[in-house]
């Protein structure tokens, strides 16, 4: 039984995030979405809008979960009991803070392993901060999000 981690920042879940999600559920018997902080990222929802939006487009894949985590990506995944972490890349530009990322946690714990989806090339621009831009300067963001989120992303940027 290989249970695995999907970790990330989902401020708000995307398209891409999702067609990894379902992808990801296949290849592993578990799939944990783990949101998590990223100190260097400005939050737009917080962390339990985030789950929320998160479970509302899973409910449909019967092996994946959401939780929420405070704290070191290592540390949940002891929690969890999950050897495995699952990272999506876009394009050559995401390589090097994923390279890095993956080898801090290596150190870390040399017992968890990072493995990378490619995204579908559909998705290959989409970016949570880039939704988040077009929302908050009125453009569509249709096709970019799954429809259920779409009031909850537009109802938060006007009222900001
Ligand atoms: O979606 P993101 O913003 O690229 O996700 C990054 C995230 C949240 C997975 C990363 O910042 C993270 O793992 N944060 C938890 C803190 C941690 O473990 N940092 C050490 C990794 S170098």
């Amino acid at each position: 039984m290989i249970r695995a981690v999907y970790p990330g920042s989902f401020d708000p879940v995307t398209n891409g995030h999702l067609d990894i999600i379902e992808r990801s559920a296949k290849v592993f018997d578990e799939l944990i979405v783990a949101v998590l902080v990223n100190p260097d990222k400005k939050g737009l929802f917080n962390i339990e809008e985030r789950v929320e939006l998160i479970q509302r487009v899973i409910n449909h894949i019967p092996n994946v979960k959401v939780q929420y985590f405070s704290g070191l990506l290592i540390d949940f995944m002891k929690q969890q009991d999950a050897k495995v972490i699952i990272k999506g890349l876009r394009a050559v530009s995401d390589f090097e803070y994923e390279f890095q990322m993956s080898l801090m946690n290596k150190k870390l714990d040399p017992d968890i392993e990072t493995t990378f989806m490619m995204a579908t090339s559909k998705n290959s621009f989409l970016s949570s901060s880039s939704v988040k831009q077009v929302a908050t300067f009125g453009g569509c963001i249709k096709d970019l999000v799954p429809d259920e989120i779409i009031p909850d992303i537009m109802k938060k940027v006007n009222n900001l």
